[in-house]
This record gives structure tokens, C-alpha cells and sequence, in this order.
């Protein structure tokens, strides 16, 4: 008979844990959530307790919780929800992992995580913060990286054009763009996001979807047309883009946040056959494609990092896991800029 008292006996904190209570239907409210209170569990044979520092609040998790396969199975009612985070190892009983070590891995909106050490990677916080590691060197920076250099494939000269371009992602795609001698133009949400864009991270130029005529502004912006497309957003978005294409055009997709919400299906983009006119290539990618090729991309953005030539801007709540409702919505509303991520200032053992 095991006794769960006893196995529990030596971890002073309980843990607090948001859950999946419910499938949201649009956008999610704070009855789909809950969060409780439970013991931590002792870890076995491989697996290491972490306490969680830092979690990275991601478009995709919405995806995450709608009963739909994906690549990967969706969250389940009653289980912790996923995400990932970074954290350090407050008890061990894998032997590569002492108590100490800053690891990153899917940690779920919790505070403490018993995980298999396979499931965690150790973060060098040689290369940069540990919280970076869930933006410009993490899942972040890799997604901006793969997707503009191995399916956008810019060259010098190209003009690259990326949505929500003062986000996570975006905002590292074009400073790479602008890197590899490319002329760059954002598109966001607002005038403040725009001149963060160029006057921050060194845009060219920025267009305000909010309050410009998309097509008409990219047309301008643009008059040899868009060599590289990189989205965030689908929709109209990417139909404007679309209008103006230039030959041999690459379309990256990489997301389509305006859809993920959507109660009702969405017409695609109506011309579609611009891909035909321009013989352009649209493809999708997953940076989980590139995990064999991670460490290289990683040591190339730190470089960049450290030598001021790359900036990872980062919105940061502060707070506790009951703050990872509001915090996932704000994604949707554009709160942020930069990578969004919760950290949790409460103590831990
Ligand atoms: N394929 C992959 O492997 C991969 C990996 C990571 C992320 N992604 C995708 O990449 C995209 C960006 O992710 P992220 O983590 O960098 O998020 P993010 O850009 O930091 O945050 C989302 C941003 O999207 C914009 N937005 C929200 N709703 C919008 C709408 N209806 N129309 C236009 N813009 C809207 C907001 O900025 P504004 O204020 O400008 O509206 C918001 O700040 C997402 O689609 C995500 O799913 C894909």
C-alpha cells in the first residue's frame, strides 16, 4: 500500500495549478478555467521536481484546447495546462539534473512540475536570461529563424514584409530580415507598435492594419512587390499580401491568429491565384521540424544577441498562475510587444 501522505511528506509548498475546465467556444472566459490547490508529489526513479519561474504564453495554446487533433493532442479536461516554461530543479532524482539546474521543457501553468528529465533540456544562461529562453532563444527566435532562412529564404535586396511584426515572433523575423540586407516592412496594430518597429528594431517602414487600407499601403510600400511574405495573422492580412506579390514570391505561413478565436469558418483568402500569377510557393512549417538544428540556430541569435545587433523584446506579467487567463487573452487584443511571458514571484523551495 503506498502511502500518499508520506510521499508527499517532504515538499513543504502545495502546488497551484490551472486546469482545463471546460472547452472554450470563441474567445475563452474564466469559466473554462480553474485553478487548485494539491499536494506536490514525490518525484520517482528519472523524474525531477522544477519550480517554475517563468511561463510562455503562446497563440497556440488556444489551439491547444479545442477537442481537434493537431500536432499535438489536444489539452484534456481536468489536466494541467500546457505550456512551456522555464524553471529550476528544487528536487532530483535523475542524475544529469542536480537541484540547481535552470531547465526548460513543457512545464504546464503550475508552479512546481514533476517532469521525466528526458522531457526537460538545461539552458545555458551563458547565451542570455533564462526568461529569454522562451523568447529570442527560445521556441521564439528558433520559429522566426527557421521559418524566415529555411522556408522564406530571403536574399540580399529581397523586400520582406511580416505580421504582427511588434510580436514575439515577428519582431525577430524582421531584424533577421534586416540582418541578411534585406529592406523590411511590419505590419501591426496601432501607431505605437509601428514606431516601435522602425524606430526600435529598425524597420524600414510599418503599416497600421488598424487604421490603413492594407493592400492599398503595401502596394505603395512596395512597388517591385513582396518577396517574402512571412504570417502571423491570415485573413485579410494575408490576402493583402497576396495582391502584391513579386515574382517567385515566398509565402511562410507560420500562423493565422485572426482565425483562432473564429466561431465561424472563415472564406480563405480570395485570391489565391496570385500564387499562379506570380508562380509564387506558399508553405506552412512547424519549428518543431527543426529540433536537430536548434543548438546552431540558438549560438547564431545569442551572437547576434550579444553584440547588439538583435534586440528580444519582452512583455512581462507579473504574477501567479491565476494570471494566465488575462494574460492569453491579451494575445488576442495585442496587449504586448515582444514575447509574452508570465513569471511567478512566489517563493519556492
Ligand atoms: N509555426 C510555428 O512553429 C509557430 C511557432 C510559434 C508561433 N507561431 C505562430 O506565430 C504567430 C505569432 O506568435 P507569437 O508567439 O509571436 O505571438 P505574438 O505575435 O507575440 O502575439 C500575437 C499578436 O498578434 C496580433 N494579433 C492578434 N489578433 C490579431 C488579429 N485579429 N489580426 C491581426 N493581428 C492580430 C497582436 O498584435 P497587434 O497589436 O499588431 O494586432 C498580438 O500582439 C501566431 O500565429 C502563432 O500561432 C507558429
Amino acid at each position: 500500500v503506498i502511502d500518499l501522505q508520506d510521499q508527499h511528506a517532504d515538499f513543504p509548498q502545495p502546488n497551484r495549478i490551472l486546469k482545463l475546465a471546460r472547452r472554450p467556444v470563441g474567445v475563452p472566459v474564466m469559466t473554462d478555467w480553474k485553478i487548485l490547490e494539491e499536494p506536490v508529489r514525490a518525484p520517482m526513479p528519472g523524474e525531477c521536481v522544477v519550480a517554475v519561474d517563468h511561463i510562455s504564453i503562446d497563440p497556440a495554446m488556444r489551439g491547444w484546447i479545442d477537442d481537434v487533433s493537431s500536432y499535438l493532442p489536444p489539452v484534456r479536461l481536468d489536466q494541467v495546462m500546457r505550456a512551456l516554461g522555464v524553471g529550476r530543479v528544487v528536487r532530483s532524482r535523475d542524475d544529469r539534473l542536480p537541484v540547481g539546474t535552470v531547465v526548460q521543457g513543457l512545464l504546464g501553468v503550475q508552479r512546481f512540475a514533476v517532469v521525466n528529465g528526458r522531457w526537460l533540456n538545461s539552458v545555458d544562461e551563458s547565451l542570455g536570461s533564462a526568461r529569454s529562453h522562451l523568447g529570442v532563444l527560445g521556441q521564439t527566435g528558433l520559429t522566426a529563424y527557421f521559418g524566415l532562412f529555411s522556408v522564406g529564404r530571403p536574399v540580399a535586396g529581397d523586400t520582406v514584409v511580416v505580421s504582427a511584426a511588434a510580436g514575439a515572433v515577428g519582431s525577430i523575423v524582421g531584424q533577421l530580415a534586416r540582418l541578411a540586407g534585406c529592406r523590411v516592412i511590419g505590419v501591426a496594430g496601432g501607431p505605437e507598435k509601428c514606431r516601435f518597429v522602425r524606430e526600435e528594431l529598425g524597420f524600414d517602414e510599418a503599416v497600421d492594419y488598424k487604421s490603413e487600407n492594407v493592400t492599398e499601403a503595401l502596394s505603395g510600400l512596395c512597388p517591385t512587390g513582396i518577396d517574402v511574405y512571412f504570417d502571423n495573422v491570415g485573413g485579410l492580412i494575408l490576402e493583402a499580401a497576396l495582391a502584391n506579390l513579386a515574382l517567385h514570391a515566398r509565402v511562410v505561413i507560420c500562423g493565422a491568429i485572426s482565425q483562432y478565436n473564429a466561431t465561424i469558418v472563415s472564406p480563405g483568402p480570395s485570391n489565391l491565384w496570385q500564387l499562379l500569377v506570380k508562380r509564387a510557393t506558399m508553405q506552412g512549417f512547424l519549428v518543431i521540424d527543426h529540433t536537430d538544428d536548434f543548438p546552431r540556430a540558438r549560438a547564431k541569435l545569442s551572437e547576434w544577441l550579444s553584440r547588439g545587433a538583435l534586440l528580444g523584446p519582452e512583455t512581462v506579467v507579473q504574477g501567479d498562475v491565476d494570471q494566465f487567463p488575462e494574460a492569453l487573452l491579451g494575445l488576442f487584443r495585442g496587449d504586448n510587444v515582444g514575447k509574452l511571458v508570465l513569471s511567478l514571484d512566489v517563493s519556492s523551495t
